[in-house]
């Protein structure tokens, strides 16, 4: 038996609830939940995605995720496969059949499959569509919340479109192996002018000496992040102070607080850059209370 399905099925037994994969209309056993050799998504990353935090088994921001994969199929011309409604079912329906009260929902839209071609197949190929869902466990983030996480910074060597959200993820996933080796859970990072991108898969925010709040600016250069956009509501709300500019990785040397947003993390404490501590060294209290407060302007969808 070919060694990734070996592990695939090991997964599948080590798994107390059978994961149900969405592919295409089907929901499918998580060891048969292929799609084809050819698929365009799998041979040139010609393939976006979205990633929702589900949280007392409710999608967390929905409305703005489908936004956003609506925004990255049209800029790179692949049709909607499906209408918001038949969206919705599957999400729920995924969330459903995988008993995810705590976790994530990862969604993808490949342009399809068909004999290998750099420019695209006809028309009417059919998208590829799959949708999985995972528990994570709300003790270990908030754990990894109290203590904050440590960050490393390594050069941006992305393209020039890191406002579409496509699986052409290998300068992050490398950059994050790269985190890991050093024992830090996120990489941030940095442009040929010095300045702080974003996270691997976050956006990434700082607080400086006076308490104000820093974060890029919306441009090609990062991706627009729901939470941050959320995040933006609850400070509009409680008139706290926000520039959005890029910062030096100097400047989140001599930050009083730091943190990274992102589905999955919400409002994760930045406690350390490169072994260097961040203000005390441990979770700020600006970013402590955005932290509790996020869910409080996020939309949380009905089941
Ligand atoms: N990553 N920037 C990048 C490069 C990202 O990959 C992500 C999300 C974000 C934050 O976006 P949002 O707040 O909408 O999650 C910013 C997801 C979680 C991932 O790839 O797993």
């Amino acid at each position: 038996m070919n060694s990734s399905i070996g592990n695939l099925l090991q997964l599948q037994r080590d798994h107390p609830v059978t994961r149900i994969v969405y592919v295409n209309g089907r929901y499918l056993p998580y060891a048969q939940a292929g799609v084809h050799a050819e698929d365009r998504g799998f041979q040139f990353a010609d393939a976006v995605y979205e990633v929702c935090e589900v949280k007392g088994g409710r999608l967390v921001d929905e409305t703005r995720h489908m936004q956003r994969l609506a925004r990255s199929l049209a800029e790179l011309a692949i049709p909607q496969p499906m209408a918001a409604g038949a969206w919705s079912r599957v999400l729920r329906e995924t969330i459903r059949r995988n008993r995810v009260r705590d976790g994530m929902l990862y969604l993808q839209v490949s342009r399809g499959a068909g004999p290998r071609s750099f420019t695209f197949p006809s028309p009417k190929t059919a998208q590829t569509v799959v949708c999985l869902a995972r528990s994570v466990s709300p003790h270990a983030q908030e754990a990894a919340a109290e203590a904050g996480i440590a960050v490393t910074t390594t050069q941006d060597l992305r393209w020039g479109r890191c406002d579409i959200k496509t699986v052409m993820l290998l300068p992050a996933a490398l950059a994050k192996e790269a985190a890991r080796a050093e024992g830090a859970k996120e990489a941030w990072l940095v442009d040929d002018a010095g300045y702080v991108t974003e996270g691997a898969a976050s956006n990434a925010w700082i607080v400086d000496g006076q308490g104000r709040l820093i974060t890029r600016q919306i441009d090609n250069a990062i991706l627009r992040g729901v939470t941050r956009t959320t995040l933006v509501d609850v400070l509009k709300r409680e008139a706290i102070e926000l520039v959005e500019r890029p910062f030096t990785v100097a400047e989140v040397k001599a930050a009083r607080e730091a943190f990274i947003t992102s589905a999955t993390n919400t409002v994760m404490p930045v406690v350390r850059i490169d072994g260097h501590s961040i203000g005390n060294g441990v979770p700020g209290l600006l970013t402590q209370r955005l932290r509790a407060e996020f869910h409080g302007s996020a939309e949380l969808s009905d089941p």
